[in-house]
Order: structure tokens, then sequence, then C-alpha cells
């Protein structure tokens, strides 16, 4: 199996969605390929600028696990230049008279949420949880969440989020 562990935190080694995407890969098992995209950003989309790799390397993975901090309500700009390079019409959706049509279907994505506060899924400012799961639907895709919420409340909100986290991701390894 092909994991593809996606990165988009600022934050280093202090990273929760970080320290969550490595355990989520290593649960698994598996070739892990990285893509940090801190590390090595990818441009704002342009006309030119489309990254045939980056969408190869998203085709070939069975298993793609993304770390989704939430930056100002949403994902990082960083990942969404990421996204951006998925989003291929003719190759990942199709616009159809009846609607669109998501073209991946068969693979797997975990992604791996981290905020500092706590949104429920119908809080007018989560644009994090909503977003992703909308994006890899249009693809064709249901992606799992795994959720490090409300880590900057206090330490031991921290520490029960990530005790929360690390108990779905025995779940969704098992
Ligand atoms: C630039 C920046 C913007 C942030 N915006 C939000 C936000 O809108 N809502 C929130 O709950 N937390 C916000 N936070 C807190 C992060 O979501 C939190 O620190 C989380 O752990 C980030 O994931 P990471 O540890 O993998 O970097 C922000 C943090 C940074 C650095």
């Amino acid at each position: 199996m092909t994991i593809l562990r996606i990165d988009s935190s600022i934050s280093g080694a202090d990273s929760v969605s970080r320290h969550l995407t490595a355990d989520i890969a290593d649960q698994l098992g598996g070739e892990v390929v990285h893509r940090d995209l801190v590390a090595n950003p990818l441009t704002h989309l342009t006309e030119r600028g489309q990254n045939p790799d980056v969408l190869a390397e998203f085709m070939a993975a069975d298993t793609i696990v993304v770390g989704a901090p939430m930056y100002n309500f949403t994902v990082p700009s960083q990942l969404k230049a990421w996204l951006d390079r998925l989003a291929v019409a003719g190759t990942t959706f199709a616009y159809l008279p009846e609607g669109p049509k998501g073209l991946v279907g068969d693979k797997r994505v975990i992604v791996a949420l981290a905020s500092g506060g706590v949104y429920a899924d119908d809080n007018p400012f989560e644009h994090n949880k909503s977003y992703l799961k909308a994006f890899f639907n249009f693809l064709g895709i249901e992606p799992e969440f795994v959720e490090a919420l409300g880590v900057a409340i206090s330490p031991d909100a921290r520490t029960e989020a990530l005790g929360k986290a690390g108990s779905q991701i025995e779940r969704l390894a098992a």
C-alpha cells in the first residue's frame, strides 16, 4: 500500500496535525511518500502552472493522509495550493448535464484536523472540515476525519483532544 502524507502546518515539531499524520501513517503501515507543503511550497495556481506531478502523486497513492490545521477558519493557503492541483476537469471530476461527478473513487483519504478552538459542524466559522469534506466528495471520495479540536483552550484541553484523536487513529487503523 502506498500512503501519501501531506503536511501543511507552519509549526514544525510543535504541530499537532504533523504529529497526527505521522501517527496515522505509522499505524497504517506501508510505503510512505511525504510531501511537506511548508518545506516545499507550491506556488499559487496560474494558467500554466498546473504541476501534473502533484496530481500523479495523488493518483498513485492508495491512501492519502492530509494534515489540516485550521488557519483563520479554513485550510492553510499551502494546503489550498495543493488542493488546487487535484481538481482537474476530465481527470478527477466531470461536469455532466445532471450535475458534477467525481471520477476518483477508490481511494482512502484521512484528514487530520487541528484547531485552537472547538467548532461544531454547523458553526458559521467552520470552513476547514466542511470544506475538505465537500472538496473530496466532489472528487468522488468520502474522507475520514481525525480531530484534535480546542488545543489552544488549555493544556488539559490539548491533552484531552490528543487523547481522543489517538483513539480515533487506533480505530481507523484497526
Ligand atoms: C496563522 C494561524 C491561524 C489560526 N487560526 C485559527 C482559527 O481560525 N481558529 C482556531 O480555532 N484556531 C486557529 N489557530 C490555531 C491552530 O488551529 C492550532 O494551533 C492548531 O494546533 C494548528 O495546527 P498545527 O498545530 O498542526 O499547526 C491558528 C493558528 C495559526 C498559527
